[in-house]
């Protein structure tokens, strides 16, 4: 399976997560055997704790994960926080005991596209 651009794999041994910045014809591996793809918003786990929730306000674009928020435990969070704005990508890694949450400086007439990566649920996309 050829890889594309923006793609994010996950090694099912050791669990390194890979994002794609150019695709090829080629096949992501570690460990020995192909990644996994992580397709957005499949995974079957809790729509309203991982859908990102995107509101304008004076600081720019801020990504709230999760109508409720997400959790933010050793064992279950949210890794990153991703936005795509006007094709610029932002992103903010993130830690357990943080808020699920990133402010991004971006224009309020910007197209966006918000992405998460939970460790557990996978990738989520609004
Ligand atoms: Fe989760």
């Amino acid at each position: 399976m050829a890889t594309e651009r923006k793609q994010v794999y996950k090694c099912s041994v050791c669990g390194i997560v890979a994002e794609v910045l150019d695709g090829g014809a080629g096949e992501m591996s570690c460990c020995g055997q192909p990644m996994k793809l992580l397709t957005e918003n499949t995974v079957d786990a809790s729509k309203e704790k991982h859908v990102p929730v995107i509101a304008w306000g004076d600081g720019g674009c801020t990504v709230t994960v999760g109508g409720v928020e997400h959790p933010m435990e050793p064992k279950h969070f949210i890794q990153m926080i991703e936005l795509e704005a006007d094709g610029v990508l932002h992103r903010r890694f993130l830690s357990p005991g943080e808020r699920p949450v990133a402010t991004f400086d971006v224009k309020q007439t910007s197209r966006v596209v918000a992405r998460e990566l939970c460790n557990l649920h996978g990738l989520w996309k609004s």
